[in-house]
């Protein structure tokens, strides 16, 4: 391991508190974002219950997860229950009914990894993604956001590195860099890992929630209200957290060796996985396993290219975080 994981923090690391507070502040999606986001989800389901009125629509992603910032699309996942139905029909159908409702910009994805339709709502000015029956989504979004009721440190550090991830152009999946679901993995491993810890490992619990979705148990303790007071023997600020989390992927991680585990609380061995060769277009070159589908690196996009762009952007990070006298404009510029 590199010896830089051990240097000690920068003195004056409190000052940049009230700076970083500012910008997550700044971040928060405001109230009459929200009720939009509602009533658009009330119209579009009145639209769906004509054609299926069994059919159910959840809100999924930033928008319900409570990591979303302001003026974020919405994700929704239409839920029929069907055994033999067929998706890209489900999709043209309700591309239909959705364009005939002067929706905008209607557009089915048949094809796409997640096949989706995308609308823009010319009254709220929302635009939004419909999925088909993608509930594990729906089931990590409900993990997420009871992670972030555990302690506030969470929302604000990843607020920070979604900020961070999208200002240098490191949050695009399709060029080899990693989705906003994966940094917030990333910053719930972390504060599991402080020590005191922030955050339990709400899978090593008892199960207090517990559905099967396309043959995967998700279980885990959600009654986090118990939990408010979990992270209060440490006193890290947010700053510091902020320094610690860049040095940490600059230096500390073991790329080689060590996939990150929400799952487990821990790191784990990419020996124990099967993860240490390529197969097919995963690469396993910085490893993220998903929290219920155990078998899905969400580091599989990085190629031996991105891989250099991402550990040179954490590098570059740490150091601001080090030794730039304005980190909090710094981290931030445009790259
Ligand atoms: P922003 O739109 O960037 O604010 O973030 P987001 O939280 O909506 O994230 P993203 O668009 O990356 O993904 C939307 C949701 O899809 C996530 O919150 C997850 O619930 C789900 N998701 C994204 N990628 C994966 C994946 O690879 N596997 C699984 N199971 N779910 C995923
Ligand atoms: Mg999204």
């Amino acid at each position: 391991r590199n010896l830089k994981w051990i240097i000690k923090c920068r003195g004056d690391i409190d000052t940049l508190n009230a700076p970083f507070l500012e910008i997550y502040e700044s971040l928060i999606p405001p109230e009459e974002e929200k009720a939009k986001q509602k009533q658009l989800l009330a119209s579009l389901e009145k639209l769906v219950c004509k054609e299926w009125p069994e059919a159910r629509l959840y809100l999924y992603g930033s928008c319900a997860n409570s990591f979303g910032v302001s003026k974020s699309d919405i994700d929704v996942c239409l839920a029929i229950n069907d055994a033999d139905l067929n998706k890209s029909e489900v999709l043209l159908k309700l591309a239909d009914i959705l364009q005939s409702d002067n929706l905008q910009n209607v557009q089915a994805l048949t094809r796409a990894r997640v096949p989706i339709v995308k609308l823009r709502d010319p009254v709220t000015g929302i635009s939004c993604d419909i999925c088909i029956n993608n509930v594990l989504a729906v089931v990590n979004t409900k993990l997420l956001r009871d992670y972030a009721e555990i302690d506030g440190r969470l929302r604000q550090l990843a607020f920070i590195v979604k900020h961070w991830a999208k200002s240098r152009r490191i949050n695009e999946t399709y060029q080899g860099t990693l989705s906003s679901y994966a940094y917030v993995l990333m910053c719930i491993h972390f504060l599991q890992q402080r020590r005191p810890a922030i955050l339990p490992c709400l899978q090593g619990i008892e199960a207090t929630y517990s559905v099967t979705v396309e043959d995967v148990e998700c279980a885990f303790f959600d009654q986090v209200e118990n939990l408010r007071n979990f992270g209060s023997h440490n006193k890290e600020t947010i700053a510091h957290l902020v320094w610690a989390f860049f040095s940490y992927w600059a230096y500390g991680h073991d790329y080689a060796n060590s996939v990150i585990s929400v799952r487990e609380g821990s790191t784990i061995s990419k020996r124990k996985k099967d993860w240490t060769r390529r197969v097919g277009n995963d690469r396993h070159l910085i490893c993220i396993e998903d929290p219920f589908e155990t078998s899905h690196d969400l580091g599989r996009v990085v190629d031996k290219f991105s891989i250099r762009v991402l550990r040179g952007e954490f590098e570059r990070a740490a150091e601001i975080m080090q030794h730039d006298p304005n980190p909090c404009i710094k981290l931030f510029e445009p790259y």
